[in-house]
C-alpha cells in the first residue's frame, strides 16, 4: 500500500541480496510476503521452485499478473495468514525472503509483528533475507526534504485512519536484529540504503489521500483536506524539483541463517 514499486531503491536491495547470496543455490524459495516486485525478481533467479505467500487475494492477483508465463508447475502462490499455524506446516525452504512484510503485518495481523521470526524460523533451511523501511513518520526530521517526506507520511496515515483503514507500521533495523537473534538466527550482514523520494512517491501518496477523502464521513473536513492535499502536492513537487529528489530515511537489508 505504502511504497511498493515506487522507488528504484528496490532493485538495488535485490541486487545486494544477489551479491550476498553469491554462489549459494537459491533452491526452494519462500517469498513470505509477496507482491509484484519480489515475484518478478524471483522469477528471474535460478530457483528449484518458489512459493509466494500473501494474506490478500488482491495482491495474489496482482502478483500473478506481474509474471505472465513465468510460473512453472512446481511454483505456487498461496493466500494465507502467518497467524495460521497450519500455513505451509512442515515445509522447509533453502531461501526465505521477507520483503517489506514486517511493515505490512499491521494490515493483516495487528500487533503480531513480534512473533514473525519465531513463526518463520522452522521454514528457514538455509538463508533468510529481510528487507524493510526505517520508520520515518514518528520521528522529527531536520532537513527541508525530511520534513516534507514526514509531512506526506503523516497526512497519508491520517487519511487512511480517517477512512477506517490501518496504515503500515514500519520497524527499525535494530528491532529486526534483536528479534531475529531471539528467534535463533545468526546475523550475517545488515546494511542501510539511503532513500531519495521522487515525484512518483509524492503523487502516489497524495493520490492515496485523495482516494480516501469520501470515506471520512465528514464532508466539510473532506473539502478542507482536499485543499490541503493539493497544496502539499504543489509544495512537495516544487521542493523535489529544486533538490533533485527528497533525500530522507533508509531502507535496509538483513541476511541471516539459523544459528
Ligand atoms: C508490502 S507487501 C510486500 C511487497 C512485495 N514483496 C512486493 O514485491 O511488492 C506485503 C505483503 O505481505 C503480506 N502480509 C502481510 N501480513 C501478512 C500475514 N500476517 N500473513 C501473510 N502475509 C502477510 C501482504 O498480504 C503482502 O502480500
Amino acid at each position: 500500500m505504502e511504497l511498493m514499486g515506487m522507488r528504484k531503491k528496490k532493485s538495488s536491495l535485490f541486487k545486494y541480496i544477489e551479491q550476498l547470496n553469491a554462489d549459494r543455490h537459491w533452491g526452494r524459495v519462500l517469498d513470505a510476503g509477496t507482491g509484484a516486485a519480489s515475484l518478478r525478481w524471483l522469477t528471474g533467479l535460478s530457483t528449484t521452485s518458489w512459493t509466494a505467500v500473501t494474506a490478500s487475494d488482491h495482491m495474489a492477483g496482482q502478483s500473478r499478473e506481474a509474471i505472465p508465463g513465468d510460473m512453472r508447475e512446481q511454483d505456487r502462490i498461496v493466500v494465507g495468514n502467518w497467524t495460521d499455524d497450519q500455513l505451509l506446516s512442515g515445509q522447509v525452504f533453502d531461501t526465505v525472503l521477507l520483503d517489506y512484510l514486517i511493515g505490512a503485518i499491521d494490515g493483516f495481523a495487528p500487533y503480531w509483528q513480534e512473533m514473525v521470526f519465531d513463526r518463520l524460523r522452522p521454514h528457514v533451511g538455509g538463508r533468510l533475507y529481510v528487507t524493510g523501511l526505517e520508520p520515518y513518520v514518528p520521528f522529527p526530521a531536520i532537513t527541508d526534504a525530511g520534513k516534507m517526506v514526514r509531512e506526506i507520511g503523516c497526512l497519508r496515515d491520517a487519511c487512511l485512519l480517517m477512512a477506517g483503514e490501518r496504515p503500515y507500521r514500519e520497524f527499525p533495523i535494530q528491532w529486526v536484529l534483536r528479534k531475529m537473534s531471539l528467534a535463533g538466527f545468526t546475523i550475517i550482514e545488515a546494511k542501510h540504503f539511503p532513500i531519495v523520494f521522487r515525484e512518483r512517491f509524492i503523487n502516489a501518496q497524495l493520490d492515496m489521500c485523495r482516494d480516501r477523502l469520501q470515506r471520512f464521513g465528514a464532508p466539510a473536513l473532506s473539502d478542507a483536506m482536499l485543499d490541503h492535499v493539493e497544496s502539499l502536492r504543489e509544495r512537495a513537487l516544487a521542493l523535489c524539483a529544486r533538490e533533485n529528489g527528497l533525500a530522507h530515511g533508509a531502507d535496509y537489508v538483513v541476511a541471516a541463517e539459523p544459528a
